[in-house]
């Protein structure tokens, strides 16, 4: 794991400083609310619908137990005992006190951690694969990458004020579990003629007009890697909408432009920028690259974790549904699930958190992942430790075995906690996993993916979920939309909307009526929900969702 040097420590402690001293001057109201805005904004503090909201980034989330034990002190000692995590890689704190925050973030920078440019129209918290450094089907471990664009982004003079916030996610698999084709620029590493480098992929992205990215450059040099987003960011910096916010990101850059237009531009300025990065960059990566090694391996026997695997039944569907192959055939990775049913999705109480710390510690290498679908992972654990990290997990009411099923639903925090929602999110999510869990039917579904945003702004990702729900208000009651289809994967796709919403109580019977309809329609119990819905097209499913409709067609 890379460790802070004594500039990086200098630099959050400078920052950690200057921000007490402002918190004090809007204290004391030398500063007003306006004025003092900017300021904590740059330092991931927000302010929503009850109280201060403090966003903190887990680069690439990636943590040690250290970290995630000090995220846990945090929570306990000033916030209400948990903490959310997000689909980027961040965790935030709901109920921070103004006073506090310069000590909470000097708690953070202790254990080097820090808030700086979760907000703000900056290169944001940069994301990658969950599986990073574990994934049995990982080509190159993307995280020293994502470490090198940190550091160079990380308050870049020309790029604090870009037209709007800019997201970089990084997967070096095959299978893409970062999302890549959904954020302004998506990086890939792929191979050619043996050779690994990067297809850069631009102007995906969610919001209120999603798009899926487009290839911006099939292959580029690993070498190039910073000089090429240096000219990609810059190009749209220039060109970018700063008139119009809501027109303001890349993907409307590009696609007003056209890419052909914007890879000239890019190219040509690339050109440009290329010399001026003289080695340094390579020099720094150099430095970087060590740190992500893989962890000494323990050699041990298997069969302990064999003899469980056959014996009991509650590990061996954990096991089956959580656990995913790793580069080492005697480890596995080991994903947490934060959706208990019934639960708030993402979130985690100090207790839990200093249990996976504790787990981490002892069983898994002393590493931790956050991932983009609000879970917690574990990347190596040795199997014959499987048993043991499972009967923990469930005295803390963390050995769902959900992942990738229906209850394993992505939620933003919508009208529960943020100012811009329109609709309820956790509760919505709730009723779905307790409502689904009750019918027993989540393994016979198999995999499928639940996202669910309070308003336009997708926070939930609900646009590439196979279902996406979209809390919206109407006339002052809530209303939900539901899409289908959408995709996350290397095969992303928006999800299309099937027609008008549901009120809040309608909703759960209709998702019932699609999800019977989908067990009716699929051709084998293996044929997923998407592959279904990419089968026989959105036709019976609406048919499912407003029997109305086809009642009154039928009639007519
Ligand atoms: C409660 C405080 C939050 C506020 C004020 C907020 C605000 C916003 C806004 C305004 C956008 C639209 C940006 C645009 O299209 O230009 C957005 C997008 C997004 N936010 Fe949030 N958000 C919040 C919390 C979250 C949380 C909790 C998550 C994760 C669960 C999240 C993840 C995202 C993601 C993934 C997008 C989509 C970005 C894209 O691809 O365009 N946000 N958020
Ligand atoms: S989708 Fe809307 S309601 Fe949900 S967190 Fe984002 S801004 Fe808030």
């Amino acid at each position: 794991m890379y460790k802070y040097n004594d500039f990086d420590a200098g630099f959050v402690a400078e920052r950690n400083k200057q921000f007490r001293a402002q918190v004090q001057r809007r204290i004391s109201g030398a500063l007003s609310e306006d004025e003092f805005k900017p300021l904590r904004l740059m330092n991931g503090l927000y302010l929503q619908l009850h109280a201060y909201m403090l966003r903190v980034a887990v680069p690439y989330g990636t943590l040690n137990s250290g970290q995630m034990h000090q995220l846990a002190n945090i929570a306990q000692r000033w916030d209400k005992g948990y903490g959310h995590f997000t689909t980027r890689q961040n965790i935030q704190f709901n109920w921070p006190k103004l006073p506090d925050v310069p000590d909470i973030l000097d708690a953070l920078a202790e254990l080097e951690m820090h808030a700086i440019q979760t907000s703000g129209n900056t290169v944001r918290n940069v994301t990658a694969d969950h599986l990073s450094g574990a994934a049995a089907d990982e080509l190159e471990d993307p995280r020293p990458y994502a470490e090198l664009i940190r550091q160079w982004s990380t308050d870049h003079p020309e790029f604090q004020f870009l037209p709007r916030k800019f997201k970089i996610a990084v997967s070096g698999s095959a299978q893409d579990r970062a999302v890549t084709r959904a954020h302004d620029i998506g990086l890939r590493l792929v191979e050619k003629n043996g050779e690994t480098g990067f297809e850069v992929i631009v102007g995906g992205g969610l919001g209120r007009t999603p798009m899926i990215g487009k290839i911006l450059r099939a292959f580029l040099p690993k070498a190039d890697l910073l000089p090429y987003i240096e000219a990609t960011i810059s190009v749209w910096n220039l060109l970018g909408r700063r008139d119009n916010k809501y027109k303001s990101r890349i993907k409307i850059t590009v696609h007003e432009h056209g890419i052909d237009e914007i890879s000239k531009l890019v190219e040509a300025r690339f050109k440009e920028l290329r010399p001026s990065f003289n080695g340094a960059d390579q020099s720094l990566f150099d430095h970087i690259k060590p740190a992500f090694a893989a962890p000494a391996y323990k050699q041990h026997s298997t069969e302990l974790f064999e003899q469980n695997y056959s014996n009991d039944p509650v590990f061996r569907a954990w096991v089956d549904t959580n656990v995913m192959a790793h580069q080492n055939v005697d480890y596995g990775i080991a994903t947490i699930s934060l959706k208990a049913h019934g639960q708030t999705p993402g979130d985690a109480s100090a207790e839990q958190m200093h249990l996976i710390a504790d787990l981490a510690e002892r069983y898994g290498h002393d590493e931790i992942r956050i991932s983009h679908e609000q879970n917690i992972v574990l990347p190596h654990v040795h199997k014959s430790d499987l048993p043991a990290v499972h009967a923990s997990l469930k005295t803390a009411q963390l050995a769902t075995a959900n992942i990738g099923l229906i209850s394993d639903i992505i939620a933003c925090p919508g009208m529960d906690y943020c100012a811009l929602a329109t609709a309820r999110s956790i509760p919505i999510a709730q009723q779905i996993a307790t409502r689904f869990d009750e019918l027993k039917l989540e393994h016979d579904i198999g995999e499928l993916k639940l996202k669910i945003s309070g308003c336009i702004n997708a926070c939930g990702h609900h646009h590439v979920g196979h279902i996406g729900i979209l809390g919206l208000d109407r006339a002052g009651v809530e209303n939900y939309q539901i899409t289908l289809g959408g995709d996350a994967t290397e095969t992303a796709a928006i999800g299309q909307r099937t027609g008008p919403g549901f009120s809040a109580d309608d909703l759960l019977p209709a998702l019932e009526r699609l999800i019977t309809a989908y067990l009716d329609l699929r051709s084998e119990p293996k044929e997923t929900f998407l592959q279904t819905y990419r089968r026989v097209g959105a036709t019976p499913f609406k048919a499912a969702l407003y029997p109305e409709r086809a009642v009154r067609a039928n009639a007519a």
